[in-house]
């Protein structure tokens, strides 16, 4: 395919929302990175079907057949490594990597969290927003570090959380920023725009969109 883009899998365990939006924006011949696997940790995922619907490799790697994290990842790396893949975009992938695996990947491995972070590591982020009476919401895309939901932050796009609102219906609202910020994150990330300097995403003024409903990092 098209040379000079970045080769990147994405691992799902879901539905695959943000699978689709990296895949859309990736369809634009001029997107750096180009998606050329879907790992999936369940067989029933159903983002499978939407990455085969964009011609993109699957695969399933159930982490019930692995009795060790370790072993789980390792079949993970090892079709990584065969496909020549540069870049890694968590997406709804459910399990633990294990800090090894992370490790190998720092700062080439990104994911999407449901909440503005630091705030509301862990599940359940919306139903917890409500809960805490936050007066907004949002999520997260930042590189991968072993502790879970944590790592230099890229960008985060927010929401309001409205009266009367439900877990779902900010869920919702969360999830059509999640499907905006994603794909810029995995374009800032693969052309190169962004670095991390001492655990901080430096984000040049001059790639760093105007929207005000995106925070950037200070
Ligand atoms: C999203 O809310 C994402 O932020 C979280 O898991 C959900 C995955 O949804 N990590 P989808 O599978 O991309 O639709």
């Amino acid at each position: 395919m098209t040379s000079g883009r970045t080769k990147t899998a994405v691992l799902i365990s879901g539905r695959g929302s943000n699978l689709v939006a990296l895949l859309d924006a990736a369809s634009e011949p001029d997107f750096p990175a180009e998606i050329t696997l879907a790992i999936s940790s369940r067989a029933d995922a159903g983002g499978l079907e939407k990455a085969r619907e964009f011609g993109v490799p699957t695969r399933v790697v159930d982490h019930r057949a692995y009795p060790a994290r370790a072993e789980f990842d390792n079949a993970i790396s090892a079709l990584l490594v065969e496909a020549g893949i540069g870049l890694v975009c968590l997406a709804g992938f459910m399990r633990i990597l294990s800090a090894n695996f992370v490790e190998a990947w720092r700062d080439r491995m990104i994911n999407i969290h449901p909440s503005l972070l630091p705030a509301l590591p862990g599940l359940e982020t919306h139903r917890r927003a409500i809960d805490a009476g936050m007066e907004r919401h949002g999520a997260s895309v930042h590189f991968v570090r072993p502790e879970m939901d944590s790592g230099p932050v890229i960008v985060q796009g927010t929401v309001p959380v409205l009266p009367g609102d439900t877990p779902d219906r900010l869920a919702a609202r969360v999830l059509t920023v999640e499907h905006r910020i994603y794909p810029l994150a995995l374009r800032l990330v693969a052309d190169g725009s962004v670095r991390v300097v001492g655990e901080h995403v430096i984000v040049p003024a001059g790639v760093r969109t105007d929207d005000p409903g995106l925070i950037w990092p200070d």
